[in-house]
């Protein structure tokens, strides 16, 4: 499929997806979606590909939300019908097993931040401002925010957020729990690229399990969490990559993984 939205890259193993609207901050409609989407299950389904990095072109935003001018005339039954926007859901968050990590430069508002808070983690640029202003467009989130929101950041913050439309600045983003860290807007990609690259050079088994239980336990309450951890952490003994990785660790040298 070519994309006329979203640019992508392979750098390595990791593949770098580019929001690509600048001049309308990069507004995601549903052609962004169905080409993300596309792009997403592209690099989940590539061997050669382990992480994934996605951004925003241009230096005001990773996305300025879902595109208002698209959806400004729709009437409610064609959300409705069409299930508005449960692609975010059902395909990029619940089919990539594979880690991506957001770089968010600028505006990440609405469905920018949603997409953001998507990521298995984010880095920020110093001039990155997270918000879910949908109230004052009289409507709500409905990719995740209200929902992910207060799970990053405690229900105070994500109630006031949510209810005044404030954004948050990217100190107070990192100091909050939602992102990891704060980079300046020119070292933002190199980190963000440098990390996925790291990611990659993880065995892959133990990337993916890893990834599943930090997920579980957003999904789950403690006891049940502890038990699908330890037995995943079981599981992962049974793999070659373990009998390298640990045989690489007396004999003080990397190890050489192979996915099995
Ligand atoms: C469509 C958008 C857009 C959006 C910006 N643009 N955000 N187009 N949808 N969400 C367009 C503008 O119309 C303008 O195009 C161009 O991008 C530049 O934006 P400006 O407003 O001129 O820039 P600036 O003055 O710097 O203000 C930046 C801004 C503002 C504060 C980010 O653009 C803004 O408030 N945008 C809307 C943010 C928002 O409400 N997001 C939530 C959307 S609802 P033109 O052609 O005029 O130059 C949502 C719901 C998700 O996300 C749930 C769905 C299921």
């Amino acid at each position: 499929m070519s994309y006329e939205t979203i640019l992508t890259e392979k750098k390595g193993a990791v593949t770098l997806i580019t929001l690509n609207r600048p001049k309308a901050l990069n507004a995601l409609n549903s052609q962004v979606l169905t080409e993300l989407i596309d792009a997403f299950a592209a690099f989940e389904n590539d061997e050669s590909q382990l992480c994934a990095v996605l951004t925003g072109a241009g230096d005001k935003a990773f996305a300025a939300g879902a595109d208002i001018k698209e959806m400004a005339d729709k009437p409610a039954a064609d959300f409705l019908k069409e299930d508005y926007f449960s692609g975010w859901t059902n395909d990029i968050v619940k089919k990539v097993r594979k880690p991506w990590i957001a770089a968010v430069n600028g505006f990440a508002l609405g469905g920018g931040c949603e997409l953001a808070m998507m990521a298995d983690f984010i880095i920020a640029s110093e001039n990155a401002k997270f918000g879910q202003p949908e109230i004052k467009l009289g409507v709500a989130p409905g990719m995740g925010g209200s929902q992910r929101l207060t799970r990053f950041v405690g229900k105070s913050k994500a109630m006031e957020m949510c209810l005044t439309g404030r954004m948050m600045g990217a100190e107070e983003a990192e100091r909050s729990g939602l992102v990891t860290r704060v980079v300046s807007a020119d070292e933002l990609l190199d980190d963000a690229l440098r990390t996925a690259e790291t990611i990659a050079g993880m065995p892959p088994l133990a990337v993916m399990i890893n990834k599943e239980m930090v997920n579980v336990a957003y999904e789950t309450v403690l006891d049940q969490g502890l038990l699908a951890e330890r037995r995943m952490f079981q599981v992962l003994t049974a793999t070659e990559d373990k009998t390298e990785g640990m045989k690489a660790f007396v004999e003080k040298r990397p190890g050489n993984w192979k996915g099995r």
